[in-house]
């Protein structure tokens, strides 16, 4: 048996399991992992002293995206080279519906968006904006065509925001079809309300974004949403989960038997409201929706992670320039004068898995844990496991090198997203991403990106099975 690469003595890590052994790769897949594989000419990387994990699976990435007046600084080709760095080999970008089209042309545009541009793999969500009762068959296409999730908004009114008989509908559909609800769960009348009051009363700042999406905006949302896919009997996925009220909600209906899944992000757990309050107009670069919450509210985030009321940790990588925009797409200065005009979203597609790792240096969450948040669950959920998510006899190699000895430094002046701030400025964590393999082509060495064409390939995904 000849292999193409074996990495040697490094330590796998599983959702499940801790141990030394050699991945022999063949053909982008693992072939074995075994102690003492025979090199036979292979190319052989010595991971002695390092942790080996399976590629990192960010489901919620908006790339190339046009919203809040402009479009995100980030397209496929910048954003999956960050992921790349960051250590996430797969992503799961956001597809959108045109209002008045079919979803399935919205679909193809983010095919031509993502083709021959993608480092990592990646596959679609569809955003439906337009689900008249004629339209809602589409929704049956697109999940046979291997994107069996759609993303519903309770919120942006006028934008992206569905009514509850539309979601309703929506839900019953994907009962049949065996695709999954994916929802931003915020009360968006309310939030509209709320924002042109503020802005009535003369207040403009950053931080009235935030005050005027309130925890119970988004939990009143939550539970709502959890009661419709009740009544539909299907699942629901919660999307980019902030507040401890919200979370409550999910951790109620799970211990009820329900099939209610969350993800949350790094934003939630690591920055609080109190970035809002930065000089100036600093708090613009943490404009995101959910807002950010106030200090104390993260540690419910991270019992829920290790209680698994909480499956999943994605990005919302959603980045928008702060100071000099990039290649003529406007940035958060729209909104310099109304806060409701700060482009929504922030960067995080690279930071992920590093400050995830150093929750893991700091003893906040297991090393097996640590894979399943940002591997394994998320391929189990989007249809993508055994292939993604694991390291195991005929997975894709997909692989991580981290040397846990080594400390990173975030910062906008070394990051490869393409966007002028970086949130976690100056944050030094535990542990640096040093080799990266997508499907055994190696896209990251020494910590640095390798310059191969893009060989990214699009992932049709299988629906549900229950
Ligand atoms: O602020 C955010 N989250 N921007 C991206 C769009 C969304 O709602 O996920
Ligand atoms: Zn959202
Ligand atoms: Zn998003």
């Amino acid at each position: 048996m000849s292999y193409d690469l074996i990495l040697k003595n490094g330590t796998i890590l599983t959702s499940s399991d801790t141990y030394r052994a050699d991945i022999a790769i063949e053909k982008g897949k693992v072939a074995a992992i075994g102690r003492n594989l025979p090199a036979d000419g292979a190319e052989t990387i010595e991971a002695r002293e390092k942790y080996v994990f399976p590629g990192g699976l960010d489901v919620h990435t908006h790339l190339d995206m046009p919203f809040g007046g402009t479009t995100t600084a980030d397209d496929f080709a910048t954003g999956s080279l960050a992921a790349a760095c960051g250590g996430t080999t797969s992503i799961i970008d956001f597809a959108i519906q045109s209002r008045g089209e079919s979803l399935l042309k919205g679909l193809e545009a983010w095919h031509k968006k993502a083709q021959g541009k993608s480092i990592v793999d990646y596959a679609f969500h569809m955003i439906a904006v337009d689900l008249p009762e004629g339209r809602l068959k589409e929704m049956d296409q697109v999940v046979k065509e291997g994107s069996p999730s759609f993303k519903l908004f309770m919120a942006y009114p006028g934008v992206f925001m569905l009514d509850d008989a539309t979601i309703f509908r929506a839900m019953l559909r994907t009962r049949e079809n065996g695709g999954m609800i994916c929802m931003h769960a915020e009360n968006g009348g309310v939030i509209d309300v709320l924002v042109r009051k503020a802005l009535a009363e003369g207040k403009s700042h950053p931080k009235y974004h935030a005050l005027t999406r309130p925890m119970t905006a988004e939990a009143e949302a939550t539970r709502r949403a959890i009661a419709l896919a009740e009544m539909a009997e299907v699942p629901l996925y919660i999307v980019h989960l902030s507040a401890a009220d919200a979370l409550k909600e999910v951790r109620l209906a799970r211990e009820r038997g329900l099939p209610i899944y969350a993800e949350t992000c790094p934003q939630y757990l690591y920055l609080s409201y109190e970035d809002y309050e930065r000089p100036g107009f600093e708090g613009a670069k943490f404009v995101m929706s959910p807002p950010l919450r106030p200090k104390g509210n993260e540690k419910h985030l991270w019992e829920g992670l290790r209680q698994n009321w909480l499956q999943v940790v994605s990005t919302d990588h959603c980045s928008f320039c702060f100071h000099h925009p990039k290649d003529g797409k406007p940035g958060k200065e729209l909104g310099k004068k109304d806060f409701s005009k700060i482009p929504n979203g922030a960067p995080g597609i690279e930071t992920r898995m590093p400050l995830l790792w150093d929750a893991v240096a700091r003893g906040e969450l297991t090393p097996n844990r640590f894979v399943e948040l940002t591997s394994t669950a998320p391929a189990k959920l989007f249809g993508l496991y055994p292939r993604k998510g694991a390291i195991a006899p005929g997975a894709d190699a997909d692989l991580v090198v981290l040397d846990p000895r080594k400390n990173r430094t975030l910062s906008a002046k070394t990051h490869h997203m393409n966007v002028d701030y970086n949130p976690y400025e100056g944050k030094t964590v535990r542990g640096a991403i040093e080799e990266v393999w997508v499907r055994g082509r190696r896209v990251v060495r020494a910590g640095k990106p390798v310059a191969n064409p893009p060989h990214g390939n699009f992932l049709k995904r299988d629906p549900r099975s229950n």
